[in-house]
């Protein structure tokens, strides 16, 4: 889940030393994305990169398909299960320059720990980094449209960015990679954002009209389409327990003010974002945007897998005066009603909440990530079985994962959160893919690129990648499909 404080350089808790078989298996691949004409990642590289951390006794490489054994069923994913990483836009595209957030990192006094600037430059190097996700065994990549890229003006559509889009799609086909295809993840054109965000009562009909312009030029090789990611999230603020705010203040009222203070600077009084403004119009806004632009997206192309991406903390009861089921209404409840309309529901959840009046504290001693949360993968399992039951669709984990400089922690939480998937599907539970955030390092909004949620490391400086074996070991968990 997106984090909102601002990170500490050091770790709090928990065994975050680096294993140094893993930091030198890590050196070890590199991979230069600025090599000028470098189209793709060898395999002979990546076979290297497998086998070094295979050596590392941190996978088991299959060697011949002869020598393969035979797969146990009983830890075999069902046929066609969608394995992937994910990336959003503003997060590893680099110079969004048309973007309410872009105008609010620059302020002089902003609310970012640093600007986003180049970010991965994926924008770019999106070819080899597709390809690099293909060799590493996935077969699903979910990324998402740049809105301000596309409609920069109001009404202005540019067909040169749609394109650039299209290519995107393109190259993931070439990959047998399903595109899953986000159409809006958080940053919003600023035309928009001055305009009053999703508080604007224009909102459903200016986003449905991006909509159904996206999905005429890019809908027919979509493989899953989502209007919006997580727009729960104003709602989660208000539950949310931020370790250092000022007593009796929640995320959402911090927001608020810093709101006022962004208003001032740019002398905008309706500006507003998605984490921003006000809670209950945003709510209204969002869900009135995905109606339409769901509706929007069908006309053009009716049989597109259409959803959208739910945040969802593995909600657990407090001992004493719990108000869980108060939580799941205010911040999930709507939503889950929407997605009984939707073809498929994303959940992306990271951690645990234990719920009392608001959500309590981690536990005293808990494993804590690189953004404070609790180290906790079970949550995957808990989260599907809830959002299936709540729902009756499909459902899709379309974000998991943490927040670390160890790596070999972000692979024990992998193999335990689909370990976890995997029970609940046994338990006939309807789940068709796992998406792990993120493809690579990347900017973390507000908490800039300090917090390392990537498969992949990124040199911000060279754009040199660099893959964790924690790629190697899911990618080859979806290349087996199977534990
Ligand atoms: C968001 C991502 C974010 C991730 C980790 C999710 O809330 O969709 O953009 O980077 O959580 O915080």
């Amino acid at each position: 889940m997106l984090t909102f404080s601002r990170i500490p350089e050091t770790p709090k808790a928990g065994p975050q030393s680096h294993s140094s078989k893993a930091r030198q298996t890590m050196a070890e691949i590199e991979v230069d994305a600025a090599t000028p004409g470098l189209k793709s990642i060898s395999r002979r590289h990546l076979l290297r990169s497998a086998s070094l951390a295979a050596a590392a006794g941190l996978i088991k490489l299959p060697t011949s398909r002869a020598e393969q054994p035979l797969a146990d069923k009983s830890k075999a994913f069902p046929n066609g299960f969608l394995w992937g990483c994910a990336t959003a836009a503003y997060q590893v595209e680099g110079n969004n320059s048309n973007t309410d957030l872009w105008t609010m990192e620059y302020l002089p006094q902003t609310i970012f720990k640093e600007p986003s600037g180049d970010a991965c430059d994926h924008y770019h190097l999106y070819p080899q980094d597709i390809s690099m996700l293909a060799d590493l065994g996935f077969n699903t990549y979910r990324f998402s449209l740049e809105w301000a890229r596309i409609e920069p003006e109001e009404g202005h559509f540019s067909n040169a960015e749609l394109d650039h889009y299209r290519r995107m799609l393109t190259v993931c086909h070439e990959h047998h990679l399903t595109p899953m295809l986000t159409y809006s993840h958080f940053s919003l054109p600023r035309w928009f954002a001055i305009q009053g965000g999703w508080e604007n009562p224009k909102a459903p009909d200016l986003f449905a009209r991006f909509c159904e312009r996206a999905t005429r030029h890019l809908g027919d090789i979509v493989g899953y389409a989502s209007t919006l990611n997580e727009p729960d999230i104003p709602q989660l603020l208000n539950w949310f327990n931020l370790p250092g705010a000022p007593a009796g203040m929640s995320v959402a009222q911090m927001m608020q003010m810093g709101l006022d203070n962004i208003r001032k600077q740019i002398n905008a009084p309706e500006f507003s974002g998605l984490f921003m403004g006000n809670p209950a119009k945003t709510q209204a806004g969002l869900l009135a945007s995905h109606a339409k632009g769901k509706e929007a997206m069908k006309s053009v192309r009716p049989d597109m897998p259409v959803g959208f991406n739910l945040a969802m903390s593995d909600d657990q009861p407090a001992p004493e005066d719990n108000h869980l089921e108060e939580k799941r209404a205010e911040v999930y409840g709507p939503w889950l009603e929407a997605a009984k309309h939707c073809d498929y529901l994303g959940v992306q959840t990271y951690s645990r909440s234990i719920v009392g009046k608001k959500d309590l504290p981690v536990p005293k001693g808990a494993e804590l990530t690189q953004t404070g949360m609790e180290f906790y993968p079970q949550c995957v399992e808990h989260v599907v079985r809830y959002a299936s039951k709540a729902t009756g669709v499909p459902i899709i984990v379309t974000e998991n994962g943490i927040a670390t400089e160890d790596d070999t922690r972000r692979v024990a939480y992998v193999q335990q959160a689909v370990s976890g998937l995997k029970r609940a599907i046994d338990d006939g539970v309807d789940v068709r893919g796992y998406v792990a955030w993120s493809l690579m390092d990347n900017f973390e909004w507000m908490s800039g690129y300090t917090p390392k949620f990537g498969m992949v490391a990124v040199d911000l400086k060279t754009q040199k990648r660099t893959i964790k074996p924690s790629a190697a070991i899911l990618g080859n968990i979806a290349r087996r499909n199977s534990l």
